[in-house]
């Protein structure tokens, strides 16, 4: 059968962790980072993607957001997105280590999701950091101002040179260490400290599964690499454990 290593490990697995980036979101019609084509081909990171660049320049940084948010509003999940859903209502001990910010885990129906880099629809006070939740209107050019503290709202996502939200990558990490299946997924594992999940897991023993249809520096420590996109090759792998476990 194929996949039938994975689909055995999967059948008697007790942790199964899932971390993924931005190619799991790519056949939603959302833009990668590192791909030819991807963001950080077009717009520099250091100039949107971090605190200096939105003191600098808070019109531009909230616009950028407010370009994302819109082609994130209207994108829906995709087969990769589903088929997790379904892995976790198969194997409850499954849980989503995401890099992603567009929620698109939780909207798909997968309810054990870790968040590292935080999320693109919520926002709070770069100062007070209380969450600011009025209404968003994407076509505004600059930054709402805090209810509180009168200063600048940004979106709730993490920035280079942040730390990640609060114990959640220790609990990712925690997951890392007791999984007995680990998948990495969409992602060119070049982001730290996300892309020490998948060493980690592999470190402390578990199966590790790599999906990318593009080769990075983790495939030669996959045991098994799947050049695929998610959207195609997850769905077959869920109903090939359906099938085993039913
Ligand atoms: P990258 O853009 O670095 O990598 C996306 C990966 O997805 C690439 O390795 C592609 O080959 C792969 N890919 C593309 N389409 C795919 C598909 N249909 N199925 C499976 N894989 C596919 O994105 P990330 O690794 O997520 O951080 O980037 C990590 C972090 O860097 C992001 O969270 C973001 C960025 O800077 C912050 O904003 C903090």
């Amino acid at each position: 059968m194929k996949y039938d290593i994975l689909i055995e490990k999967l059948s008697l697995s007790r942790t199964v962790g899932v971390l993924t980036g931005a190619g799991i979101s790519a056949e939603s019609g959302i833009a990668t980072f590192r791909d030819p084509d991807g963001l950080w081909a077009k717009f520099n990171p250091a100039e949107l993607a971090s605190m200096d660049g939105f003191l600098r320049n808070p019109e531009l940084v909230w616009d950028w957001y407010n370009y994302r948010r819109k082609i994130i509003a209207e994108s829906k999940p995709n087969a990769g997105h589903y088929a997790l859903a379904t892995l976790e209502r198969l194997l409850p001990h499954t849980t989503i280590i995401t890099q992603n910010v567009d929620r698109l885990h939780a909207s798909s129906g997968s309810k054990n999701i870790l968040e590292l880099h935080g999320n693109i629809i919520e926002n709070h006070c770069v100062r007070c950091k209380k969450p600011h939740t009025d209404h968003i209107d994407f076509e505004e050019k600059s930054p709402p101002k805090c209810s509180y503290c009168s200063s600048k709202i940004r979106p709730s996502v993490v920035w280079f040179g942040e730390n990640l939200p609060k114990g959640i990558f220790e609990q990712a990490d925690m997951i890392a260490r007791q999984s007995d299946v680990f998948f990495s997924i969409g992602t060119s594992a070049e982001v730290y400290p996300a892309a020490y999940l998948p060493q980690t897991a592999k470190q402390y023993g578990a199966f590790l599964v790599e999906i990318n249809p593009t080769h990075t520096s983790l495939t030669p420590f996959a045991d098994l690499y799947i050049p695929a996109k998610s959207g195609d090759v997850l769905p077959e792998i869920v109903e090939l454990l359906e099938k085993e476990i039913r």
